[in-house]
């Protein structure tokens, strides 16, 4: 008979005290000793592997990875996310080298919109304001008035003059912020595979089995998911909510890797993953990060005039602040 699946899956409790191997721990040495000599830093994703945050220089969500790679005075920022994130970087500090480690750590979400595309949306609706999630291409930032993360869409949305704004690509973020806004909001139909996959009766069933546990849905997730959440947040929401909290059990429905940087910050609290894993920010390994420092590669330098274009729209979200 085939096995029960759980439906949540805790966190290995011991990663927080995480044994490294003995190539892990001369990898971490080589890459510290590399970022020092080559003046470089290394802007982690929270969704990123454990052994990786060893190497940060700044684990964070989009928006503060944003923050950091717009301020920093290093040569080379080392990128560990997926493409979208590295290209933010250069387009905020295009002076400075942006490395990604595997070129092929992408985001779905991010190319299920074209320029051209988007191009019929803004001829269909003139009026309209474009503002794009920051999972895009940089060719879709510049074609876009204003960008936003899970961390402030309400308020970019909010703070735009215009009544009606085509909002892309995520299908359900959009919503969500449709309905905190007096804006009518033309949605883009993009997904994320891993948020949208999340079933509703999942969560309903993990509430069943952790009913004192808080439920932290990230906006991308379905609205039947969000409206039955204890909150609604980004990454970092997520770890501040947790921080201040007074429960001591969070469902956390977000990327898996989320809980692992949960358990990390906050030992004594218990997390427990109801989403699954993002195959693309876990291809990032250390041994690409040492390559991609050590031999500069892959370096991510979008077209001048594509970062030029999409510089005002990424710096506007910078000045938007969070939520
Ligand atoms: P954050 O904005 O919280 O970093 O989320 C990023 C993301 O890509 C979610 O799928």
């Amino acid at each position: 008979m085939p096995q029960k699946r759980n439906v949540l899956k805790e966190v290995n409790k011991t990663l927080n005290k995480m044994e490294l191997a003995s190539g892990q721990k001369s990898l971490i040495a080589k890459i510290k000793k590399l970022k020092k000599e080559k003046n470089a830093i290394c802007l982690v994703h929270n969704y990123q592997r454990p052994e990786i945050y060893e190497v940060a220089d700044f684990i964070g969500d989009s928006f503060a990875l944003s923050q950091q790679a717009g301020k920093t005075n290093a040569d080379i920022i080392v990128f560990c996310g997926v493409k979208f994130m590295a290209e933010s970087a250069k387009i905020l500090n295009p002076s400075r080298k942006v490395l990604l480690p595997v070129l092929t750590a992408g985001c779905p979400l991010a190319e299920m919109i074209s320029i051209e595309e988007l191009r019929e949306l803004k001829k269909k609706y003139p009026a309209a304001a474009v503002v794009s999630y920051v999972n895009t291409t940089a060719e879709i930032k510049a074609e876009s008035d204003v960008c936003c993360t899970s961390a402030n869409a309400v308020k970019v949305v909010d703070s735009l003059p215009n009544k009606k704004v085509i909002f892309v690509p995520d299908y359900n973020l959009a919503k969500w912020v449709e309905l905190q806004s007096s804006k009518k909001i033309i949605a883009w139909g993009g997904y994320c595979y891993i948020h949208s996959k999340v079933q509703y009766e999942n969560i309903i069933k993990a509430k069943k089995a952790q009913p004192e546990a808080k439920i932290l849905a990230h906006p991308e997730c379905d609205l039947k998911i969000l409206e039955i959440a204890d909150a609604v947040l980004g990454t970092e929401g997520m770890l501040n909510y947790a921080r201040n909290s007074e429960a001591k059990k969070f469902v956390i429905v977000t990327e898996e890797g989320m809980t692992t940087r949960l358990q990390k910050e906050l030992p004594d609290k218990k997390f427990y993953s109801a989403a699954g894993v993002c195959i693309n920010q876990k291809k990032t390994h250390l041994e690409d990060v040492y390559n991609s420092l050590k031999e500069e590669k892959y370096e991510i330098n979008p077209e001048k005039g594509i970062i030029k274009k999409a510089a005002i729209a990424l710096g506007k979200m910078i000045e938007a602040g969070r939520d």
